[in-house]
């Protein structure tokens, strides 16, 4: 297969909209009008892997002057600063019969290591208990319980500086 990353574009919107609805539970996901408020907000921050010109996954984030993730994030991503030292990672998704095969780490190493090239400070998430151990692997550190309610779910902050 040939994998590619590339930007997203307003033309992928249908399809990363699809696979958001599929990776997520409803109070979660992000809807069509948010993920295209993203790719508006922060093109160069929402990148998707393709294989043979499919849509295997994606991820996609923006910019901070704070190291914290919000819940507010999730919501308006015209908070993204441009100017920010921070990226914070909003979605990362992987079609469900492509898991397993290191593609979300692929994600996960690509947009971190453009934050690095970018000299930002760092990269930040927050993800659910059972996801802890995946982003340690790639090198996050758990800050522990976030204050986040975001989708009525518990979450943990991790968090990699470089
Ligand atoms: C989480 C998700 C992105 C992982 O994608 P993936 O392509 O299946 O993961 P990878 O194959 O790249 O796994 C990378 C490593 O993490 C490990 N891993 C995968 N899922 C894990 C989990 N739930 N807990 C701990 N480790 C995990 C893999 O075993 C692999 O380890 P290795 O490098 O030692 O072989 C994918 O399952 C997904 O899209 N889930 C639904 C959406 C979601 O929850 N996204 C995260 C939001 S915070």
């Amino acid at each position: 297969m040939n994998l590619e990353v590339r930007h997203a574009n307003l033309n992928d919107l249908a399809t990363l909209t699809e696979i958001e609805t599929i990776c997520f539970p409803a109070s979660e996901a992000a809807d069509a009008e948010k993920i295209k408020s993203r790719i508006e907000a922060f093109p160069e921050g929402f990148s998707v892997l393709t294989g043979d010109e499919k849509i295997i996954g994606f991820i996609n984030g923006i910019r901070s002057e704070s190291a914290v993730l919000t819940d507010e994030m999730f919501e308006n991503a015209n908070l993204h600063d441009r100017n920010g030292s921070y990226l914070m990672i909003l979605s990362l998704a992987v079609s469900p019969e492509f898991r397993g095969k290191g593609y979300g780490k692929l994600l996960l190493r690509h947009i971190t290591e453009c934050a690095w090239e970018e000299h930002l400070k760092g990269v930040t998430l927050t993800c659910k208990p059972e996801l802890v151990g995946f982003y340690e692997k790639s090198g996050f550190r758990n800050h522990g319980k976030s204050d986040s309610v975001h989708g009525g779910f518990e979450w943990y902050e991790m968090r990699k500086t470089f």
